[in-house]
């Protein structure tokens, strides 16, 4: 079978990071073309993974015979003019989160891709976490019971430090509500379904973050309700002083049903914190081999730091979604309902009340 030609556009941290290591180990693919606007990161992704095909203009890339997909790693504002123009030219896309700048966006994306029948998935990464995927597992069996509450931290420690785009708008739409809290948002859709309404703050502490201004929330906080009547209370910080930056940093999410209680919790050691009804304490569940690899994935878990290495199968999913003319896990689909939470958070925020949240697409 010829090989799977898949473009990067967008060289910075995460390609480095995530999707260069990931689609080296897709047998089935090959890179044919990176594209960054800054030489300097362009060459050094070229040198990371020996390709030579470098672009600055990413409507170049789009004219390629070879290319069948594209995974798109720029700041926000760039995601949805991107897709747009990949999905035009009949490409698959997996492109970065959050997936745009709002909810309109995301859905034009969505739309756009569903018609033109090419895939479409959101790297909502933290979905491959085998702990996190153990746990959404035993949520949908029923392990559970009937959900109560869920309830989600990310904590980290960036102090006054630059964020780069990240701290300005016009670049990246949200602050930390699309960095950090739109992937644990996708984790309440999965694990509890539809939110009905919610409220919302944002805060931002610093104007200026490594000399540069900021115009951006460093936390943000949402409670929620249900359609199935469960709670969820959510809170994003980049100032827990002492908490850190890295992916060691405090990343937590843990629902309550009538069952039993699920704490799920970022850590090198893939396991779970279970409690059951009048228990008083929780045991240590470990994680089952067949969780530490996405299904069909030929990723060896016990290669490399298990904080990062599960990153490696969303670039699989990816491209095993396009061998087998399936839909991705997560899709554009996931993005967009995301994107409709936190365009209802920021506007809860904004007139300092409860709201609706009405998502374009009606759930199954
Ligand atoms: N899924 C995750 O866990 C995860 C983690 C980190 C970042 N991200 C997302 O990935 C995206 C990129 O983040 P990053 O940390 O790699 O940022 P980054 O700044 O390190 O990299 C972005 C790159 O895009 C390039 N770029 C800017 N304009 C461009 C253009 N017109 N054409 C081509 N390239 C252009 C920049 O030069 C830069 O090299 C963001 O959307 C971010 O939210 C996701």
């Amino acid at each position: 079978m010829e090989k799977i030609g898949i473009a990067i556009i967008g060289c910075g941290g995460i390609t480095l990071q995530n999707h260069l290591p990931g689609l080296a180990l897709c047998p089935q693919t090959r890179i044919v073309a990176l594209c960054d606007s800054d030489p300097a990161t362009l060459q050094r992704a070229s040198q990371q993974c020996g390709v030579a095909a470098c672009y600055t203009d990413y409507t170049e890339v789009l004219k390629r015979d070879d290319l069948n997909a594209v995974v798109i790693a720029t700041p926000n504002v760039l995601h949805a003019p991107i897709a747009l123009a990949a999905i035009k030219a009949g490409k698959h896309v997996l492109c970065e989160k959050p997936l745009a700048m709002n909810s309109g966006e995301a859905l034009e994306m969505y739309r756009a891709a569903e018609t033109a029948g090419v895939r479409h998935m959101t790297a909502f990464t933290y979905r491959f976490v085998p702990a996190f995927r153990y746990m959404a597992h035993l949520v949908k069996s029923g392990a559970i019971g009937q959900p109560y509450h869920l309830r989600v931290q990310r904590f980290q420690d960036w102090g006054q430090r630059s964020l780069g785009w990240r701290q300005v708008a016009r670049m990246a739409g949200s602050g930390e509500l699309g960095d950090m809290l739109s992937h644990r948002l996708d984790y309440a859709h999965l694990l509890v379904g539809q939110m009905r309404s919610l409220v919302g703050d944002l805060h931002r502490f610093h104007d200026a973050r490594g000399g540069q201004a900021s115009d951006l929330e460093d936390w943000t906080a949402i409670i929620a309700r249900f359609a199935n009547a469960a709670t969820g209370v959510f809170e994003s910080s980049k100032l827990v002083t002492g908490r850190g930056e890295s992916a060691r940093s405090h990343d937590y999410c843990e629902i309550n049903g009538s069952e039993a209680t699920i704490v799920y919790q970022m850590s090198a050691t893939p396991e779970l914190h279970m409690g059951r009804p009048g228990s008083g304490n929780l045991e240590t569940v470990p994680v089952p081999r067949e969780f530490l690899t996405w299904p069909g994935s030929p990723r060896d878990p016990s290669q490399g730091d298990p904080l990062f290495n599960f990153r490696y199968d969303q670039n699989f999913e990816f491209v095993d979604a396009i061998v087998k003319q399936r839909p991705c896990v997560p899709s554009f689909l996931d993005g967009a309902r995301v994107q409709e939470v936190m365009d209802t958070a920021i506007q809860s925020a904004r007139e300092r009340r409860w709201l609706d949240v009405r998502y374009a697409v009606p759930w199954k």
